[in-house]
């Protein structure tokens, strides 16, 4: 029986204008999630279509324990998370030998089958490496890591990735000479970012600009709105949605000393605010039982 885990990720810079082939940035988070898997000849089926693809992928078959600290359906890549962490716990268990690329891959597979074409490979890759990750087409760069000071605040409200991706791609069909040029300006913030990863001031007003773009994109929501300035107005450096939009998730940028107020901030609006960090190892594994 052997324990690994996988931690989440947030879209620092650059949803949306990745699927459109410019450069974004994605980041590990903590929490992870934890899955322990034990050989079985005769399990139980799995409730998850996740973890039924990832014995299938292997070609086992084993009981799983998941104990997840991460949200679920909120933009933090805790489906990867588990997918990644069941794979490399298999991969262990039975002594399969893949490597942590194959593992990636294997993983956005099964995400694209359960999720029917709809995955990106980001979620994936950033849970298995661990890191910062800047995204380019299907080019994923890991860059030198960087403590960042984040809150995450999960609006509660649910939203659907593939609905916002197919909103933008409808404005953009309408308005290809307004969008075209936004998703340029998107993926130029995602590059200044990356050459000011160690300036948390301008990296905020970078996150800014791209919360502004984002809303122009219509991925916006009101919730998200309020606890981006509720958040700003607390004293963060920037803040910003992460991922699809529509609801889920904002992240917000913050002076150390000033990451339990910006949190309060966000709780006090009724959302649910996490302090977090970056995560530089990726899939690990727990514990030998
Ligand atoms: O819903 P999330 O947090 O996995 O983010 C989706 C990010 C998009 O750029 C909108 C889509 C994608 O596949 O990259």
């Amino acid at each position: 029986m052997v324990t690994w885990s996988a931690p989440g990720k947030v879209f620092l810079f650059g949803e949306h204008a990745v699927v459109y082939g410019k450069p974004g940035l994605a980041m590990a988070i903590k929490p992870r999630v934890f899955v322990t898997v034990r050989k079985n000849r005769h399990p139980t089926p799995a409730k998850s279509p996740y973890i039924d693809g990832c014995f299938k992928a292997m070609g086992v078959t084993g009981s799983v324990y998941v104990n997840s600290q991460m949200p679920s359906s909120s933009g933090l890549g805790s489906s990867a998370a588990v997918t990644v962490a069941t794979l490399s716990a298999i991969n262990d268990e039975f002594d399969l030998d893949r490597t942590r690329e194959e593992i990636a891959l294997t993983a956005y597979q099964i995400e694209r089958a359960v999720q029917k074409g709809r995955a990106s490979p980001t979620d994936t890759y950033v849970s298995t490496i661990g890191g910062m990750v800047l995204i380019t087409g299907q080019s994923r760069r890991k860059i030198p890591p960087q403590n960042l000071n984040l809150v995450v605040g999960n609006t509660l409200v649910s939203h659907s990735t593939a609905k916002m991706v197919e909103l933008v791609a409808e404005g953009q069909r309408k308005f290809p000479d307004v969008m075209n040029p936004v998703m340029e300006a998107m993926g130029a913030l995602t590059l200044s970012a990356v050459r000011n990863l160690s300036n948390p001031r301008q990296l905020g007003q970078l996150m800014n600009i791209n919360e502004a773009l984002l809303e122009v994109l219509g991925v916006g929501h009101p919730t998200l709105s309020k606890l981006v300035i509720a958040s700003r107005n607390a004293g963060a450096f920037g803040a910003k949605l992460t991922g699809a939009g529509g609801g889920g998730c904002m992240i917000a940028l913050c002076p150390k000393h000033m990451k339990g107020r910006v949190a309060a901030a966000i709780d006090a609006c009724d959302a649910r605010a996490f302090i977090t960090s970056i995560d530089t190892v990726g899939a690990r594994k727990e514990n030998d039982a």
